[in-house]
């Protein structure tokens, strides 16, 4: 249980509040690189500040304020110049630092008018990795992009799922700290829903939890456990499950070579979550630019005035953990709550949270921001590759949102059936 203000400390994003100065330490993904294939602006909102990402004719990436510091038209109708973007309403130009660099009326009066020098729009760093472009909101100086295995990994294809929930990032954080669930939201409701929806002959069995444990590592927290049946022998133990602070999710899984879910506080009460996995290239697949990773959204379900969602966005992980999430409400009121033994792995994931606020209250560095460009080659997140509880036994329904929705996926095995 929390206090109505420490719930307040934990889930507030935005600039000024603890966390929002702790969240200001890390790169987040903004927009898959395809999306700004056909379009040269984007609408961006991340860390509750509203953004414009554009791209410029020469391919230059920029994120700056979405109006015009003239009289404030919205620059998603800007106008990309060879070298940055320009408002349509006068012509001022802005480029990727949010300098103003024309503005023809003044200069047309005045050759040498200097005014432009005077006006420049907040602007923050971009870079591309893995077909997604993120953005730094925090301070300088400006850390690496972390080079985690499943963003630079080489000589694999790619492709990345996305769905705006809507819920604070913390409920979808804390579901990664949870294994419990597994075995009833997506084992014995996952039954449940395959019998209304009329596909009785899956496994409705739930592969139990006899132990579970978490570990603080170099990168955040490993959660292990163990399925009856099993043991402490199984990948599911010895090697565990990698929770990357602050907010990711590493998967191995079947088919593929690994995964990231990504979960981005877009504001108090809104979370960008994206799903990031790659494939071990096969005959015949070509290298992928940055544009070329296939893009896909995952439908988040509208909940009707019943308080209901249709039964078949429910028939795979990721439906029944977005549900799980947002009937919690925008921000779950977690003075109400009772953790019990199955929570310890949220108790230990809200304390990282708490020390990372304090260091960096403290003026340092939290957990995984890295500066060090030797030590940022390729980080290798050892992973579990055979989740026994969905192994074991007659067939199960298959995966997440990455599975059912994936155009590689889909390529590859053809629809899932569930
Ligand atoms: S409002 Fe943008 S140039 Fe005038
Ligand atoms: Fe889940």
């Amino acid at each position: 249980m929390l206090t109505i203000e420490q719930n307040e400390r934990f889930t507030q994003v935005g600039a000024g509040t603890p966390m929002g100065e702790l969240f200001r330490r890390y790169w987040y993904p903004i927009a898959a690189a395809s999306q700004l294939k056909d379009l040269s602006t984007k609408k961006v909102r991340l860390l509750g500040e509203d953004l414009i990402l554009y791209k410029d004719r020469s391919g230059t990436l920029g994120l700056i304020e979405p109006h015009c510091a003239h009289r404030r038209m919205n620059l998603i109708y800007g106008i990309p110049e060879e070298h940055g973007l320009r408002c349509p309403y006068h012509g001022w130009l802005y480029d990727e630092t949010g300098q103003c660099t024309e503005q023809p009326y003044e200069e047309t009066e005045d050759p040498d008018a200097r005014f432009k020098d005077k006006i420049k729009m907040k602007a923050y760093p971009v870079e591309q990795q893995a077909g997604l472009i993120f953005a730094y909101l925090g301070p300088a100086p400006v850390p690496l992009l972390p080079a985690w295995d499943v963003m630079v990994e080489k000589d694999v294809i790619r492709d990345i799922g996305y769905a705006l929930l809507t819920c604070n990032y913390l409920q979808v954080m804390e579901n990664s700290l949870d294994p419990i669930h597994v075995e009833w939201l997506h084992q014995y409701w996952a039954g449940y829903v395959i019998e209304k929806l009329g596909r009785p002959d899956l496994n409705r069995e739930r592969a139990i939890h006899e132990k579970i444990q978490f570990d603080r590592t170099e990168f955040g927290i490993v959660k292990r456990r163990v399925i009856k049946g099993g043991s402490e022998e199984d990948d599911d133990w010895k090697i565990g499950h990698p929770i990357v602070f602050p907010n990711m999710l590493r998967q191995g899984s079947a088919g593929s070579g690994g995964a990231f879910q990504i979960r981005v506080p877009v504001d108090d009460v809104t979370t960008a979550h994206w799903w990031l996995r790659w494939y071990p290239k096969k005959d015949g697949d070509l290298d992928q630019s940055p544009e070329d990773v296939p893009f896909y959204k995952v439908p988040v379900p509208e909940i009707d005035e019943d308080g209901r969602v249709p039964w078949d966005v429910l028939d795979n992980n990721s439906g029944q953990d977005i549900v799980a999430w947002i009937t919690q409400g925008p921000i779950a009121d977690r003075e109400k709550e009772s953790l019990g033994r199955s929570d310890k792995g949220v108790i230990l994931y809200r304390q990282l949270l708490e020390e990372g606020m304090e260091t960096v209250a403290d003026g340092g560095d939290p957990l995984n921001v890295f500066r060090d460009p030797a030590e940022n080659l390729y980080i290798h997140l050892p992973t579990e590759n055979n989740v026994r509880a969905f192994a074991k036994g007659p067939k199960r329904q298959r995966g997440g949102a990455s599975t059912k929705y994936s155009p590689i996926m889909i390529a590859r095995e053809g629809v899932v059936k569930y």
